[in-house]
């Protein structure tokens, strides 16, 4: 009773002081809340084993150098592809919070690099074989990591619906590629699939070609891509910029370290710096975040809803 009496004789004190009303504080918290939004950027290739990992990982160091609080999502089906890079063995995983065992926030792990991981888990492809209601309970779920500044999502390969669903809802979608031409068919693939599912989303795809020979290759690699996806598909690709083929990355995956960390000159460390500076220049909209995603999301199956 006497808190009840108190706060209202509180109320009635601020109202007569002028001080905020708990509308404006609220709005002004809401401010706040804008300000924590995460930037979000998955990384996804058509082909597997073109380095979505280790760039996922590295841009992630990159961030949290640049004074970032930078989380890495393993968004990758099956395989726990960023522990093992970092030589982790989390003890919880991604299934543990579709199977609402556990929260996002408890299977979080710090790493030694002052930047934390969210493991993936084999059971990521039941997103998919959600139903609604556990979809959105999963994507608010999500929701808790934007207090973090940048949250780097590492998909699988190819094309899944959950794949889809993470890089329509990202701020930056990252395409990597290797110079191989089977590599560059199953990326402008990929691409080809985001332009023609996700046609009203108004998002920006941009190109990474990873081990380059030099400048002149990847640059060339990225023209035609670009040119190809201009013409044919109406859908504008940016270059981020090129990654070279540097014996460095592989000595760092065998040592289960980010080469970042292992040799923070080498020719990859330094193009991956400038891929960041060139992300951490381009700032994002207002919409950031998974509470974003969350409401991207719906969209896109209310407008699949009405297409059918
Ligand atoms: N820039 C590079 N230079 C040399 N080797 C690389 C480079 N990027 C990737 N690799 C090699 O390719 C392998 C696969 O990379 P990874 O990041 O795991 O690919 P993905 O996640 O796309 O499957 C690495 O273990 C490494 O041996
Ligand atoms: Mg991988």
């Amino acid at each position: 009773m006497e808190d009840q009496a108190e706060k209202l004789r509180e109320i009635m004190k601020r109202k007569k002081d002028g001080t905020p009303s708990a509308k404006s504080v609220s709005s002004a918290k809401s401010n706040v809340k804008q300000a924590e939004k995460a930037r979000i950027i998955t990384v996804t290739s058509g082909k597997g084993g073109v380095g979505k990992t280790n760039l996922s990982v590295n841009m992630a160091l990159a961030f949290a150098r640049l004074g970032k609080k930078v989380i890495v999502m393993d968004a990758d089906l099956g395989l726990a592809n960023v522990n093992v890079m970092l030589n982790m063995i989390p003890k919880y995983n991604l299934y543990h919070v579709i199977k609402k065992q556990k929260t996002i926030r408890e299977i979080l792990v710090e790493t030694e690099y002052g930047i934390s991981i969210v493991a993936g888990a084999s059971g990521f492809s039941q997103i998919a074989n959600m139903g609604e209601e556990d979809r959105k309970d999963f994507i608010s779920e999500l929701d808790t990591l934007s207090n973090a500044d940048i949250v780097i999502i590492d998909t699988s390969a190819g094309v899944s619906s959950n794949v889809l669903d993470f890089i329509a809802a990202a701020d930056d979608a990252v395409i990597i590629t290797t110079p191989e031409p089977t590599a560059i068919t199953d990326a402008y693939g990929i691409i080809k699939i985001i332009a023609t599912e996700y046609d009203s989303l108004n998002m920006g795809l941009k190109l990474v070609v990873n081990r380059a020979k030099g400048a002149a290759q990847a640059k060339s690699v990225a023209d035609r891509m670009i040119n190809i996806a201009g013409q044919f598909l109406n859908l504008k690709v940016d270059y981020l910029g090129f990654i070279y083929d540097d014996a460095s990355v592989q000595h760092a995956v065998l040592r289960q370290k980010p080469f970042m960390v292992v040799d923070p000159k080498c020719k990859a460390s330094i193009c991956v710096q400038h891929i960041v500076e060139r992300i951490d220049r381009n700032k994002i909209g207002e919409s950031a975040g998974f509470g974003a995603m969350l409401k991207r999301l719906f969209r896109s199956s209310q407008y699949e809803a009405s297409e059918v």
